[in-house]
């Protein structure tokens, strides 16, 4: 036995490859395999080379919106005399996602090389590695590594001997899901409440401290040493279907499926096999009835759009949702939808900033009317009430917070009537007692 599961054959272990060895977590241990090699390669190439590299091998971001990151950090200025950042979103705050914790518990090296790479491609003067306040295990894990990483001329004054300056602070936030939002995140590092901002000015315009920011999540920098290593067209060749979903990705399993657990597959893999192969189906006796493969935040899919569904990001929009982070919950036929989505919705009513009526209300009611409909209180009209507020919150904020709290509402009524409709003809069923 490895890590909590032993790779499975179909498995592409790339940023998982050294989960579950805790010499792969030491300096020492990360630099006989093979670490820190990616940064010295780096530190010799000009930073429009490294952005160049990335941009080649198709590396999209895996903190939820799949933004191309090569591109992202072309975006930051070149001689601008200004101090610029690099944020390292490690907040990971979404639920049914635990993959950035499993990089930062099992190695933490990669995370740090990946950030110093990325730290030299947008020429930036300190990276923040913004680490969720719950996070005991991986924050200790990381502050080890990052005093190893210093005390060994990796970061600091002359990083690698280079004569280049790389530094890095880590910063612990306080458990609240919006600080997961980029510029939410900023306003919490620099001592504000983690209120979203108003894009425009954009980060890499003015971000952290008002200067030229970068903002990439765990799994995203993580990937970056071994793109500088092997290169990006090993890096793009790794794609089991679209040319746009390149490289691999962890996938957290959650729910009912045998194997719950975190997964690291090739883009394009399909979602039916990860399911029924790698995390071993469904549990005796139980058929799938949904999935959200996307953290929290994305339409419910049904087991008929599931069934020929490439794991990328291009074949889940056309199959109904999205790949979000790569949080994947799995629901069998015991599943009360109308629940469900009533305890996530209870989540984001509980984590809005409240700054924007719409979600602050939004989310609020939402919440409400679900909790009554369960209570056996429920109207018809109620749905077209949920439909009409969903509507409200999607598009009209200033971050996506109340979208995300409308999408599984509105696809879960368009795809699950028959648990609405059930909920509706219930007296005050016996589940409900005490909630
Ligand atoms: C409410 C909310 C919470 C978020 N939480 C996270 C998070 O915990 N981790 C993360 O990487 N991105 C999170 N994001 C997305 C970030 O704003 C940002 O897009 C991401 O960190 C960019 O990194 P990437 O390009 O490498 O994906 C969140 C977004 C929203 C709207």
């Amino acid at each position: 036995m490895g890590y909590p599961h032993p790779i499975h054959p179909r498995e592409t272990p790339v940023l998982s490859q050294h989960f579950g060895q805790a010499a792969a977590r030491t300096y020492t241990g990360w630099v006989e395999r093979g670490g820190y090699q990616a940064l010295r390669k780096a530190i010799g190439m000009a930073p429009d080379d490294i952005i160049a590299e990335v941009k080649a091998s198709g590396l999209r971001g895996r903190g939820g919106a799949g933004f191309p990151t090569g591109l992202k950090w072309s975006f930051m200025p070149k001689d601008d005399g200004k101090p610029h950042y690099l944020c390292c979103n490690a907040d990971e705050s979404e639920p049914g996602t635990f993959k950035d914790r499993e990089v930062m518990r099992w190695t933490p090296h990669a995370l740090i090389e990946g950030c110093a790479i990325a730290q030299l491609a947008i020429r930036a003067d300190v990276t923040y590695i913004y680490i969720r306040g719950e996070f005991t295990e991986p924050y200790h894990v990381m502050q080890r590594a990052l005093a190893e990483a210093y005390a060994e001329g990796v970061l600091g004054a002359n990083a690698l001997g280079s004569g280049k300056r790389i530094d890095m602070v880590i910063h612990r936030g306080a458990g609240a899901y919006i600080c997961g939002e980029e510029t939410a995140m900023m306003n919490s590092i620099e001592g504000r409440r983690g209120n979203p901002r108003i894009k425009p000015p954009f980060p890499a315009v003015a971000g952290l401290f008002g200067q030229p920011t970068t903002i990439n999540n765990v799994e995203t920098l993580a990937a970056v040493p071994a793109i500088i290593n092997r290169g990006a067209a090993w890096y793009a060749g790794l794609s089991l279907s679209s040319p746009k979903s390149t490289g691999t990705k962890l996938i957290s399993v959650c729910g009912h499926v045998q194997r719950p657990g975190t997964y690291e597959i090739t883009l394009g893999f399909p979602m039916k096999d990860l399911i029924y192969d790698l995390c071993g189906g469904m549990r005796p006796g139980r058929t799938l009835k949904a999935v959200i493969p996307g953290g929290s935040s994305v339409p419910i899919m049904t087991p008929d759009e599931v069934e020929a569904c490439p794991t990328d990001y291009e074949g889940i929009v056309a199959h109904g949702s999205m790949l979000g982070s790569g949080g994947m919950i799995v629901m069998d036929d015991s599943t009360d939808l109308v629940y469900q989505i009533m305890r996530l919705a209870r989540f984001y009513a509980h984590e809005s900033c409240a700054q924007c009526t719409n979600c602050r209300e939004g989310t609020a009611w939402t919440t409400r009317i679900l909790e009554r409909m369960l209570a056996g209180e429920g109207k018809q009209s109620d749905l077209d009430l949920l439909l009409d507020l969903s509507d409200q919150m999607t598009g009209k904020t200033i971050c996506v917070l109340s979208d995300s709290c409308a999408a599984p509402v509105v696809s879960g009524i368009h795809k699950f009537r028959a648990d609405f409709d059930a909920c509706l003809s219930r007296v005050r069923p016996a589940v409900m007692a005490g909630v």
